[in-house]
Parts: C-alpha cells; structure tokens; sequence
C-alpha cells in the first residue's frame, strides 16, 4: 500500500506523514531529504549548480541511507537542494531510488508513506491514497520560524517564496497536485485537525472495511 503526500514547504507534509505512519504502521520516506543530501554534498565539494555533469554524477551515489545524514535543515541547503531539483538528470537518477524504496517488499510494515512534491504525479502516479497538503505562503514561513527558532522573519519568508517559485515552476516535474488528490489547505487547521482529516482519507481510501457506516 502506497500513500503519497505532496505540496509546498512549510504545509505539514513531515507532520502529517509521522502521524499517518504511526497510526497505520506504514514505513516512511522524506523525498526532501534525498535532494538535500545531494545538495549538502555539492556544497561540501564546492559545486556550483552550473556544474551539472558533476552533480548529476554525485546523484548517483546518493542512497536512502544518506538522508540519514547530519546537516541536511539548514536553510543554505535547502536552497540549494531546491536549484539542483530543475535538473532533469538528477531527478532521473533520484527518481529510481524512489520508486525502488516505495515498491520494496514492506516487510512487518502495512505500507509505505512518501512524501516530497511530485510523489502522487510522478513516482507514484498509482498511489492508493495522494494527499495534498497546502497553506498560506505567510503562515507557513511562520510556522517554519516556530521549528527553527533565532531565524529572521523577512529572511526566510523572502527564501521559501524563492524556492516556492522555483519548485513549481520548473518544466520538468513540477510541484502540482495530482488529478485524483485529497487537497486540505492547512492554513488555518490545528495539526490535530490536519491529521484527522489525513487519517480519514488513507482510510477510505485503503482501508474502508474498517470505517463505519
Ligand atoms: O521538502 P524539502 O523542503 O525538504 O525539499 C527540498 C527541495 O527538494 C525542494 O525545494 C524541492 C526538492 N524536492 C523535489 O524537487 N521533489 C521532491 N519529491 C522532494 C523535494
């Protein structure tokens, strides 16, 4: 059982995909995570993102293990992360680890949780549950000042609208949310609200024998 959770930074993606994880017992992947440790690697190897063939090689040592790495939250990486994400042949590259991880034998789990930007439209186009998650660009640089702390309100504001743009308009996969996703707009949900409604859809969608009538 696959489920699919995308949208923009900030809209509770990590949030949402922990609850639903333990709630179902579903393994979990931040696709996010995987960009980044590419990124933090260019960066530590002193890459610009002119320097596609370099980057595109890195890609290709990236592994799941890697999103395991220290470093990966800070805004610089981040950024980074975001601009080497344009790349066609890096999402190629990265796109193969993901599908192998979402369609890997589950083991004891019931399932597996991506989440990420382009999961429901691209590397699970066959999810059996696509969640879209959204918000008010404002809220949800606010909410990311609340996890980080001591970061300057503007700044962060002016860098998520950055990486906003640049996710979603980017020509290849861009951030969007599939035809057949549940879209809830968080902006003014608690979280518990925000996780019932998550909860609900995976169960109508793949477990409706447990609901009642
Ligand atoms: O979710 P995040 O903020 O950790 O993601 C970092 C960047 O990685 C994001 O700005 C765009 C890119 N990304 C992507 O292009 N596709 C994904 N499935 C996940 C992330």
């Amino acid at each position: 059982m696959i489920i699919a959770i995308d949208g923009p930074s900030g809209a509770g993606k990590g949030t949402v995909a922990h609850y639903l994880a333990q709630k179902f017992n579903f393994k979990i992947l931040d696709t996010g995570l995987i960009y980044r440790a590419l990124a933090k690697e260019a960066l530590q190897q002193g890459l610009t993102t002119d320097q596609q063939h370099q980057i595109i090689e890195l890609a290709q040592r990236i592994t799941i293990e890697s999103t395991n790495e220290d470093g990966l939250r800070s805004e610089e990486v981040a950024a980074m992360a975001s601009k080497i994400a344009v790349i066609p042949e890096v999402r190629a590259v990265l796109n193969d680890l993901q599908r192998a991880f979402a369609h890997a034998d589950a083991g004891d789990f019931a399932g597996i949780i991506l989440d990420g930007r382009d999961i429901g439209t691209v590397i699970c186009p066959d999810a059996d549950c696509k969640i879209y998650l959204t918000a008010d660009q404002e809220i949800r640089a606010l909410r990311r000042m609340q996890q980080e702390g001591n970061i300057c309100a503007i700044k962060v504001q002016e860098m998520m609208a950055e990486r906003d743009k640049r996710d979603s308009s980017r020509n290849t996969a861009p951030l969007n949310a599939a035809k057949d996703a549940y879209i809830i707009d968080t902006s003014h949900l608690s979280i518990d609200e925000v996780c019932q409604k998550a909860a609900y859809y995976v169960q109508k969608s793949c477990l409706p024998d447990t609901m009642s009538a």
